[in-house]
């Protein structure tokens, strides 16, 4: 099969050096175009960036002159990884020149004609792009990512009414160089600008219902705490629930233990085997043990127990940079092509 050619935007900073490692050997797509800010454009790639990940960087791409994020790009297909000061009037001016463009910056993301999509859990609302030839689709805030994907078979047997959710988030979530050394070492920082609003409002998109071609967005209260910690990848979140019916802890546990949906049945490269993962022992999951988990793309959930507050309380874990970046947007795009919602690429 010949491969599909692929640019990233903003592939200078963290979460644009993830995708290169990712797309490394990837089956379906292959990088051919590089796009930064003007500080970083037609310099050689190495040049531009500073490598930080722990795999190595193939010379061809090494030597990739990079481009400025201009639609004259040759791909169609473009990952997105560019900050958010920028990426709202670029993706635009992607998608109105007939390229897909799947985000991982928050400007679109509630968008009525933006799907805002986690593979498993809302695949039904890429429906909203159907037939158009060129489109945004975006990938939720990394946190989000972990916790809808956790609560969505939830969701869906018990129905939810109200959520507490508190996050310890790793630095690699501020992107490269984040934040300084002399602030988060032996230290927890109460705060992270915009990211209590988006853990608010993300899931409630992300689990509502497609009805005339809209989404309609779900409705429970959800109350977040986020929190940065001196972790490098991989965000914790302490979460309390409350239900419409009350499940026992085992009903819980096997909603989690059978959840499968549509990556895994078309079985896509990037899809987890199991999405979700639970934890017996009580001092898991942890961000150094268990992020990896099936490459990156799963979800650990552990510490059920019932709640004096709410009905139950429990512990999520998941790769923020991995599930909640870059690998979430290859999961979208590999479902994307699957689903044969790229027009005029393949
Ligand atoms: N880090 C995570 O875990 C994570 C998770 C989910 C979502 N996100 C989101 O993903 C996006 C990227 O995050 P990051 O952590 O990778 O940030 P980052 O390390 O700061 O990288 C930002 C990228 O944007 C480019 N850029 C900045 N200004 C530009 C301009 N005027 N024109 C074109 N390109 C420009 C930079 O290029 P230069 O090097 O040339 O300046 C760089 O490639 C952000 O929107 C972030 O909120 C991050």
């Amino acid at each position: 099969m010949n491969k599909i050619p692929v640019a990233i935007l903003g592939a200078t900073g963290s979460v644009g050096q993830k995708f290169i490692e990712l797309l490394t050997n990837h089956p379906w797509f292959e990088i051919t175009e590089l796009a930064a800010s003007e500080r970083s454009a037609n310099k050689k790639y190495s040049e531009a960036t500073k490598w930080v990940m722990s795999s190595r960087l193939k010379p061809e791409l090494a030597g990739m002159e990079v481009k400025l994020c201009k639609p004259t790009l040759n791909s169609k297909l473009v990952f997105s990884a560019l900050d958010a000061s920028v990426a709202g009037e670029v993706e635009t001016e992607f998608a109105n020149n007939g390229y897909f463009v799947i985000s991982n910056a928050k400007n679109h993301r509630f968008d009525e004609d933006v799907p805002l999509l986690i593979p498993e859990v809302n695949y039904n609302h890429l429906e909203i792009i159907k037939g158009k030839n060129g489109a945004i689709v975006t990938n939720p805030n990394c946190s989000t990512i972990g916790l809808t994907l956790a609560i969505k078979p939830l969701f869906d047997a018990f129905g939810i009414e109200q959520l507490n959710v508190v996050t310890m988030q790793a630095v690699s979530g501020g992107g490269y160089p984040g934040v300084p050394s002399l602030d988060i070492l032996g230290n927890v920082v109460p705060f992270i600008s915009g990211e209590e609003e988006k853990m608010k409002t993300e899931p409630l998109k992300i689990l509502g219902s497609l009805k005339d071609n809209k989404i309609e967005h779900a409705n429970f209260t959800i109350s977040a705490q986020c929190n940065r910690v001196p972790v490098i990848d991989g965000h914790l979140e302490t979460v309390q629930i409350k239900f419409k019916s009350k499940p026992t802890k085992n009903e819980i546990i096997e909603v989690w233990k059978n959840f499968k949906s549509l990556p895994q049945k078309l079985e896509l490269p990037f899809a987890p085997k199991q999405p979700i993962y639970y934890f017996e022992e009580d001092h898991l999951p942890q961000p150094r043990l268990n992020s990896n988990l099936e490459k990156g793309m799963a979800v650990s959930v552990g510490r059920l127990r019932e709640d004096e507050i709410f009905d139950y309380k429990f512990v999520v874990l998941s790769h923020n940079t991995v599930r909640g970046a870059a690998g979430g947007t290859l999961l979208a795009a590999e479902l994307m092509k699957a689903q044969n919602y790229l027009n005029g690429i393949l």
